[in-house]
């Protein structure tokens, strides 16, 4: 099965299939995230699993989350590989099921009542952020006085929330807005925590040779307390880009995913599924880059 990577997890009672992950209700209090290989790009999930990726993306989440515990509280318990979680778990008869493949891939945490918004902070204007800001001189409808080129660092890191969509696109959210939708007070903290932890990664990946250009967190509150959820700062919810690939005017491409969109974008492909199968060399180069992502960043070898 690893030589293939894990495309569905298929065990029993699942509570939601994400483009990635696959979740599991454990009891009233606990949640099973199995991280698939499942890979996509341009919001279509590729037919071909990426081996190894789930992985990666666990231990990237598991080294951010113990790393920024000084920041905020996070739901992360551990990876079902580690003895002592799985442990925890192994009498629920979702256990039974769990062999070492997909036990590296499976994260233990606690459930939360969410904040339904996707908490995005931006250190360089990139993506979409750039395509606004050509257009009207804003990003998430807050204008920026200062001239910037493609790809330049913010003279500030900011925080651009956007709707969590059910279907359809994600769409960004002005201060205001925010703040109608969760409370002013409520906004302000997960702001500041936002841009806190935006800050530390950053730096982080900084003296490790990458850029953190931009990101995304999910918060919720668990016991009452506002806590990190979700993923955490892994390459499907954050652009990084190598450093030496670095030069402003233009952005350079996201780390992971580079292979994979150019050869997409040289496809006959209207960005609909089904996807083109993808070739043995634009798979290989991909898990590559996932795994030197990973070691670059963490130091972490798999
Ligand atoms: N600790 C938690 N408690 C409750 N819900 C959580 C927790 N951590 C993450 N979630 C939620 O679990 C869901 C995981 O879904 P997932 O990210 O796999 O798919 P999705 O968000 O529906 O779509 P996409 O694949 O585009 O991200 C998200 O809705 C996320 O907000
Ligand atoms: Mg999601």
């Amino acid at each position: 099965m690893s030589q293939k990577g894990i495309y569905n997890s298929d065990l029993p009672n699942i509570t939601h299939r994400g483009k990635v992950r696959d979740t599991y209700e454990l009891n009233k209090e606990l949640l099973l995230m199995v991280i698939t290989d499942r890979i996509s790009a341009f919001d279509v999930v590729m037919d071909t699993a990426i081996p190894k990726k789930g992985e990666v993306l666990a231990k990237m989440s598991e080294f951010w989350f113990e790393k920024t515990e000084h920041i905020i509280p996070n739901h992360f318990i551990g990876l079902a590989s580690d003895p002592e979680t799985f442990e925890m778990i192994s009498d629920f008869p979702i256990a039974e099921s769990l062999d070492e493949d997909l036990r590296k891939r499976s994260m233990v945490v606690k459930k939360a009542k969410r904040i339904d918004i996707e908490c995005i902070v931006r250190g360089y204007i990139t993506g979409s952020a750039w395509s606004e800001y050509t257009k009207t001189k804003t990003v998430n409808k807050i204008s920026i006085p200062q001239d910037l080129i493609e790809a330049e660092e913010f003279p500030e890191f900011i925080f651009t929330p956007s709707t969590k969509a059910e279907v359809g696109h994600d769409e960004p959210l002005s201060p205001d807005e925010t703040k109608e939708l969760i409370g002013e007070d409520l906004y302000n903290q997960v702001k500041l925590k936002s841009i806190e932890i935006y800050t530390y990664a950053h730096e982080y990946s900084k003296s490790k040779g990458m850029i953190l250009a931009d990101t995304k967190f999910e918060f919720g509150f668990i016991d009452n307390k506002l806590s990190l959820i979700d993923e955490a700062l892994t390459p499907d919810s954050s652009r990084f880009w190598s450093a030496d690939d670095y030069n402003p005017g233009k952005s350079p491409l996201p780390y992971d995913k580079q292979y994979l969109r150019n050869w997409l974008l040289a496809q006959d492909w209207n960005k609909k599924p089904p996807p083109p199968q993808m070739p043995k060399d634009v798979l290989d180069k991909t898990i590559e880059k996932y795994i030197d992502c990973l070691e670059t960043v963490t130091g972490i070898k798999l």
